[in-house]
């Protein structure tokens, strides 16, 4: 071991000072700052600079050669869509999550797939032992015997085993339980946590195996969790959802190797996580038809239209001062559309409650739902029901003006996919669309004018 000194980093924000503070003078919290003693000839590079151990020369970009890229499928289509394509061989790729929300299922899933597809897979756990696994994986029915598991949570020895058996990937179940021989503080620290995380770094590179972490995302969010580690790391993967739903989304938000605006879906089951091939049915499912402040919008994740089911419901206010309410949707956006619809429509609603909620716990982050939202909250308040057959689609100015949206005509194909027959969509996408078959779509240009259409 090197020379060993004592410093103390702040578990937020990661600033590091010579003495024990009560607040950190960057993030300005307080009692985050924790002793640590660094051995400082040990900290590893990062990056896939000097790997071979001499100094790397500068090539021209000519002479660099590019091989084909040879991906190794996950064996899960929805995983692959989220990767680009699936593992890029000698990658890294964190899987970050909320505890409990099926990170482990997942990777044990699909490495055992991968196993059963003739890749030697090395999965190593540091939360649960080998039975533990091993029950987990008879309930999901893996069991591939390429799949090797090994418990350990010491890093030096994850890494010789790695070395000694060469797997094609290895995954590392989580980066919280890890800890370096070479930092004396506690695991799931936030310096242990980034000297782990950058010592497998240097070891996939320098080996070829593709290297899976799993991070929980912690209490306070960023604290030693993925978020500390996402500059490190090749792809980042969170694996989102709501505990009280099924469905659970894979969203990519940083990729080195592919697009980072795909989603996969699945479905959390008694016998694991099952794929979502068609996740705007399993939105709908559960839609009541008929019934006032519901209407189907269209939000596209990626290149895929997700048609989710938007409701409002508005009552008289019991107190002096009405209630605005979002699930799902920005709260400030519906403020905002609540006072467009009051201001340009004429509709009374400053003695009333407004609850706006996107079923199944999804949530929509796109303009494109604006004229959902004004039409669900009109259709509560005046008590009448939106055609269950029509989709609405549009991006609503504070003049009451619909604005073009982007992919519209994907989105109303996805209508026409399953079953609806009309489509409001804005005046400038209606221009330039040509007619579908099945589909009615009737192209809007103010809000008064499509709640005239709705109603
Ligand atoms: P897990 O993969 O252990 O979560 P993480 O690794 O992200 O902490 O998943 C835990 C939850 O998933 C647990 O509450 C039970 C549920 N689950 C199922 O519903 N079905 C299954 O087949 C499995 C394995 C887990
Ligand atoms: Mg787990």
């Amino acid at each position: 071991m090197g020379k060993e000194r004592t410093i103390f980093v702040c578990q937020k924000c990661g600033s590091q000072a010579p003495r024990w503070l009560g607040r950190c003078p960057d993030c300005g919290e307080w009692g985050s700052l924790v002793e640590e003693r660094i051995a400082q000839a040990v900290l590893s590079p990062v990056g896939p600079g000097s790997m071979g151990g001499k100094a790397a020369q500068p090539l021209s970009i000519a002479e660099i050669e590019t091989t084909g890229e040879d991906r190794m499928k996950t064996q899960m289509n929805e995983f692959d869509r989220v990767l680009g394509g699936g593992f890029v061989p000698g990658s890294i790729v964190l899987v970050g999550g909320d505890p409990g929300i099926g990170k482990s299922t997942l990777i044990l899933q699909s490495l055992d797939r991968m196993a059963g597809a003739g890749f030697p897979i090395l999965y190593v756990t540091g939360e649960e032992s080998l039975r533990q696994v091993k029950m987990r994986a008879e309930r999901l029915g893996a069991g591939s015997s390429g799949l090797h598991l090994l418990a350990e949570t010491c890093l030096e020895r994850i890494i010789e085993a790695g070395e000694k058996m060469n797997p094609r990937v290895m995954a590392v179940d989580s980066i919280q339980t890890v800890f370096s021989e070479s930092l004396t503080s506690a695991p799931g620290s936030l310096s242990q946590v980034r000297e782990v995380a950058g010592r497998l770094m240097y070891f996939s590179k320098a080996s070829g195996i593709t290297t899976l972490i799993v991070g929980h995302v912690t209490k306070e969010g960023a604290i030693a969790g993925p978020k500390a580690l996402e500059h490190i790391v090749d792809a980042v993967l969170y694996f989102e959802g709501d505990r009280g739903h099924a469905y659970r989304i894979l969203r990519s938000v940083k990729n080195r190797f592919g697009s980072v605006s795909e989603i996969g879906v699945f479905e959390m089951r008694e016998d694991g996580l099952q794929e979502i091939v068609n996740p705007s049915e399993l939105f709908l499912s559960e839609r009541p038809k008929e019934s006032s402040g519901s209407v189907v919008v269209s939000s596209v994740e990626g290149s895929r239209p997700l048609l989710v089911e938007l409701q409002a419901l508005v009552c008289p206010t019991s107190f002096g001062l009405p209630r605005r309410t979002s699930i799902g949707v920005d709260y400030n956006r519906v403020s905002l559309l609540v006072a467009v619809l009051e201001k340009k429509v004429g509709l009374h609603l400053s003695d009333k409650d407004i609850f706006v909620n996107v079923a199944g716990g999804i949530s929509i982050d796109e303009p494109a739902v604006d004229l959902g939202v004004i039409s669900a909250v009109a259709s509560s308040s005046m008590d009448k029901p939106i055609d269950p057959h029509t989709i609405i689609i549009g991006e609503v100015g504070l003049g009451g003006e619909v604005r073009a949206v982007r992919f519209a005509e994907t989105r109303a194909k996805e209508g026409a996919r399953l079953g609806f027959t009309r489509c409001l969509i804005p005046e400038g996408n209606k221009k330039k669309m040509k007619p579908m078959e099945g589909m009615e779509i009737t192209g809007v240009a103010t809000i008064a004018g499509a709640l005239d259409l709705i109603f």
